[in-house]
């Protein structure tokens, strides 16, 4: 347990700095030492720290109402829901608070579209080298034995093949007759930066409807115009079934999304899964309203977001 937080529980290598505030991509510690932020939260921090259209949008919202329920409606929530459809071409979204939360929602998916075919033991494609998160289901579809190290036993339904090999995929649609999803991160983040190849992101689409499997491409890290698209998989000109979506969606306000095509639209009805926090308002202020998006209206490329010197 490090000195200077006896308190809090020793899960991270921290570095032995504190921040105390922020502004564009500066960021200052406790003792008034100025740094670049590279580092950017881990790819949280897409507009910059303290923006000037995200701050006030977020302080009028939480004068309002910081959270209601998802038994009411809430218009904020249907704006950004839109928002991210235009920018993506899918139907529909699902809100959370996490990437780990938004892949289990995936996963959830998946096999309930299975279910839904009659395969009572649905399984889901993942990868060498993947990453998708820490929960006991995401950990498992992890391609990473030292974050799985201590916490079997394992979450069953992964077939497991080696990333950017189209091969390995159709190997395993001519053999296992259970498999109802590929899941796969389009940038492989935490594994190294791994890009899925453009030739082999539109084969295994094909591959996909071809066996009538979801196409689930895990943007929590790439998506949000971090290649200069606003979503990864956008430079091979595809599009998946199910994308989940997170840290870089709120710079920094903790949403998550799951944002998925007509195939995956109306797999998951009512009673079938939920999220208490999804619901909250100030999430969705920033990115929805027209008038005071903090979003550049293209790509992140072509539009660069404040960042004074
Ligand atoms: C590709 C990918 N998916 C999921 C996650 C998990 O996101 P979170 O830490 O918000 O649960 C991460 C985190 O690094 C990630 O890189």
């Amino acid at each position: 347990m490090t000195a200077s937080m006896p308190h809090v529980m020793n899960t991270y290598g921290r570095l032995p700095i504190a921040l105390s505030h922020g502004q564009g991509c500066r960021v200052w510690d406790t003792e008034g030492r100025r740094y670049l932020d590279g580092l950017g939260g881990i790819a949280v921090n897409t507009l910059g720290h303290a923006h000037p259209k995200l701050v006030p949008a977020l302080q009028e919202q939480i004068a309002k109402l910081i959270h209601c329920s998802n038994y009411y409606e809430n218009p904020l929530q249907e704006a950004l829901a839109a928002r991210l459809c235009e920018l993506s071409g899918l139907s529909a979204a699902f809100f959370c608070s996490t990437g780990l939360e938004a892949n289990e929602g995936a996963l959830k998916i998946a096999r309930k579209y299975g279910h839904d075919k009659g395969i009572s033991r649905p399984e889901i494609i993942v990868f060498e080298k993947a990453f998708h998160g820490r929960s006991i289901a995401t950990l498992s579809a992890t391609g990473n034995p030292k974050v799985q190290e201590g916490f079997g036993p394992l979450v069953e339904g992964f077939v497991r093949v080696p990333f950017n090999d189209a091969a390995a995929v159709r190997e395993v649609a001519e053999c296992n007759p259970n498999v109802v999803a590929v899941f796969l991160e389009t940038i492989q983040g935490e594994g190294g930066i791994n890009p899925a190849r453009w030739d082999y992101l539109r084969e295994v689409r094909q591959i996909c409807d071809e066996q009538g499997w979801l196409l689930m491409l895990d943007e929590v890290q790439c998506g949000i115009g971090r290649t200069g698209q606003w979503f990864a998989h956008q430079w091979a000109d595809i599009k998946p079934d199910v994308m989940p979506l997170a840290k870089g969606l709120g710079s920094g306000v903790p949403i998550g999304a799951i944002v998925v095509g007509e195939k995956a639209k109306t797999i998951l009805g009512p009673g079938n899964h939920g999220t208490t926090l999804a619901a909250i308002r100030c999430r969705c202020a920033p990115a929805s309203k027209p008038s005071t998006s903090c979003w550049p209206t293209t790509s992140w490329a072509t539009q660069p977001v404040w960042a004074p010197t």
